[in-house]
């Protein structure tokens, strides 16, 4: 089995660069990409740059060039409704394009994507059991082996919740308290909102290949974003994101 590991930005995809064994790199469409081994398992590892172009860009050139059978996508997300706090992890059960609107196409409905005629493109459930499984089993022994209980205590994380949800996805970078609780009243189950995952998913739908969007909370999508996401990412995020991967693919058969 070939996985495709991404991340939006370097940040997202640099400890785990550390761990894989890279045989070989390749620059396709101004992004590099690394093969190598990651406990036994042949991986290629990219970072996307953010944005639903940039993603399926890429994520287009793993299955299309690379041939991939799994895709992975890892990173931050602001949070979707008032019970997800900074840490927690969202397993992206269904995804959707939040900026999608052809509702004023005679037939096609709010977020619909047009002759697909899809609104949520959803994960394998067996692939959800198990990222929940990793997730769980890396927040339980290895989160604080990795981060600073004092980092963990800034962002007032004990035990990150693990949680399968709706995934919204926009190119747009969320920081007003009204537009997040606009779409958490639109959106069935919205867990976070970011910039990729819904795009990676319909890539993947289109091409048959399995996906899982994993995001860790690095905000709450409102007018503290901006300064959460920077402190979170450089000094905790990084760790937790990837750690769930790491043991993801560990654990994978
Ligand atoms: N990624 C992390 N936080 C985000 C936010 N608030 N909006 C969109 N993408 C994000």
């Amino acid at each position: 089995m070939k996985i495709g590991i991404i991340g939006a930005i370097e940040e997202e995809v640099r400890l785990l660069m550390e761990e894989i064994e890279v045989l070989s790199e390749e620059t396709i469409g101004m992004r590099t990409y690394y093969t190598g081994n990651l406990f036994g398992k042949q991986v290629i590892l990219v970072y996307s740059r953010c944005g639903k172009v940039a993603a399926a860009s890429t994520v287009t050139t793993l299955i299309g060039h690379f041939g991939v059978d799994l895709v992975l996508f890892t990173g931050v997300a602001g949070g979707g409704n008032p019970e997800r706090k900074i840490g927690d992890v969202v397993v992206g059960g269904k995804l959707l394009q939040h900026d999608m609107d052809s509702s004023g196409i005679p037939g096609a409905l709010r977020f619909e994507i047009p002759l697909l005629k899809k609104i949520y493109f959803e994960a394998e459930p067996a692939l959800l059991a198990k990222a929940v499984e990793s997730a769980g089993y890396y927040i339980k022994n290895q989160m604080h082996k990795e981060i600073d209980v004092s980092l963990l205590q800034e962002f007032d994380i004990t035990v990150p919740a693990v949680v399968v949800g709706t995934i919204a996805t926009g190119d747009q970078f969320i920081s007003d308290r009204n537009k997040i609780n606009t779409l958490n009243s639109q959106i069935d189950d919205l867990q976070c909102v970011e910039m990729e995952g819904a795009a990676i998913a319909q890539v993947c739908y289109e091409y048959g290949v399995d996906f899982v969007v994993f995001r860790v909370i690095s905000d709450n999508a409102d007018e503290n974003a901006h300064y959460n996401i920077k402190r979170f990412l450089e000094k905790t995020a990084s760790y937790l994101t990837q750690g769930i991967i790491k043991q993801f693919v560990r654990e994978l058969e």
